[in-house]
């Protein structure tokens, strides 16, 4: 029997189904943007362990950190005994962050804890509770990240009740919202806000907007900066903050270190993880230093919050952002995989949407261009169709129709064209 459907086996004996599998690759090892499975088969990795590989698997200098720090010690836990990396990061974070204002950074081990974190600050300083989010919005597994995330199935379905004083209003998506017409989709969803704080909630006991520059689950839809500026005027107008979650569009995704460079986005507090640390498990919470000093002494942090390993990570990772060239890369793959995207929508009906910043590039597949209804089978195929030719891909979108690539910034040349290839006879595969 071959080692994997050995462990296969095992997984399913061992393991809730509930924790999801995309592909069934088990990997053995990786670099850049190839992983090996356990039965020595080489995958091509356009998932990026969802967004956390923007520098690729095992960069070396990540690596020899990691390692360096391991001999030194694994734990010492912030709060008992401090260490270097963790404060020459949070001084990092403060600076490369975008915005000239005074800032400090806390860092926690997931995305999810983040969230929870950046939340727990917008209220404090505020001495608010309740907070507006946008459908189509994902933030996490855990109490508060679930209960601001939207998409009911798999992630809210069972699991109520939910944190109170959670208001949600639309997203500005206008491929589904306006006909693609991003300026009516701002209007429409900027008034359904200011009904909102006549409607449904008194817009002065909101401590935060929460929301993402680019929804990441939610099928890579973003706005413009006219929009962004305008929900900060509306927003500002009421003393509520602004909580940037950044998790899977930062660290370079998008083309610049942050989405927000890019989209104008003034924010209170900003939210990091996935490709911080190169796959070492770290979120950063940054904000302006007014607020983040508000909360009292312990009521921030946790026993792992910025392991010694992590912090390691991340500055090494860091240091390849500044002084490497993966922000240029991630341009030009998007460049190259949106011009793909764009021609695959010529030939094959079946592609709705094809939309981009950066490297953060997706389709919408659609079975009908007027009614907009999902392909959420043609999606489930394709990947199927893709896992079957070692093309590791996610999907993405509240009704599941979006494919969205996450690879290695700087994914070499023949692996992105593989890829590509595998994608498109995939779609030929369909029949549409
Ligand atoms: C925008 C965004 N916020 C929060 C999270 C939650 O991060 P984690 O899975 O590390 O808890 C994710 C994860 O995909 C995300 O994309």
């Amino acid at each position: 029997m071959l080692r994997s459907e050995e462990l296969k086996k095992l997984r399913d004996l061992a393991i809730p189904q509930a924790v999801f599998q995309v592909s069934p690759c088990i990997i053995d090892h990786a670099k850049g943007a190839t992983m090996v499975d356990v039965d020595g088969n080489e995958w091509i990795d356009f998932a990026g362990g969802i967004g956390v590989l923007n520098a690729g698997h095992c960069p070396e200098t990540v690596v020899a950190a990691v390692k360096a720090q391991a001999d030194k010690f694994l734990h010492a836990c912030f709060h008992v005994s401090m260490y270097e990396s963790y404060i020459r990061l949070a001084d990092k974070m403060n600076r490369i962050t975008p915005g000239t204002f005074a800032k400090k950074t806390f860092f926690a081990n997931s995305g999810a804890e983040a969230v929870e974190n950046g939340v727990k600050v917008a209220k404090k300083y505020t001495g608010r509770t309740a907070l507006l989010c946008f459908q189509d919005a994902f933030h996490g597994r855990t109490l508060m990240g679930m209960s601001l995330t939207s998409k009911v199935m798999p992630y809210k379905s069972g699991y109520g009740p939910f944190a109170p004083e959670v208001y949600r209003v639309p997203f500005p998506y206008a491929y589904r919202m306006s006909g693609g017409d991003q300026k009516k989709a701002n209007r429409m969803v900027l008034d359904e806000i200011k009904t909102a704080f006549k409607t449904l909630v008194d817009p002065q006991t909101i401590a935060a907007i929460v929301f993402e520059p680019v929804l990441g689950e939610g099928g890579f839809v973003t706005a413009d900066a006219d929009f962004f500026k305008a929900l900060r005027e509306l927003t500002q107008q009421h003393g509520i903050l602004t909580v940037c979650d950044e998790i899977q569009s930062g660290f370079g995704r998008t083309g610049t270190l942050f989405a927000s460079e890019q989209l104008g986005i003034d924010y209170d507090i900003i939210l990091t993880a996935k490709s911080l640390a190169s796959g070492m498990p770290l979120s950063g919470i940054t904000g302006r230093a007014e607020i983040m000093d508000a909360s009292q002494v312990g009521g921030l942090g946790g026993t792992y919050g910025g392991n010694p390993l992590a912090c390691a990570a991340a500055l090494a990772t860091i240091d390849l952002f500044e002084n490497g060239n993966l922000l240029q890369q991630a341009v030009e793959t998007g460049r190259i995989v949106t011009e793909r995207f764009k021609a695959f929508q010529k030939t094959y009906p079946v592609i709705g949407d094809v939309r981009s910043l950066g490297a953060m590039a997706a389709m919408e597949l659609v079975l009908d261009h007027t009614t907009l209804e999902p392909a959420t089978d043609k999606v489930k195929q394709l990947m199927a169709y893709c896992s079957s030719k070692r093309l590791s891909l996610i999907s993405a979108g509240t009704y599941g129709n979006v494919i969205r690539i996450l690879s290695p910034l700087g994914i070499e040349r023949d692996k992105l064209e593989a890829g590509l290839a595998i994608m498109e006879a995939g779609l030929k595969s369909l029949g549409s």
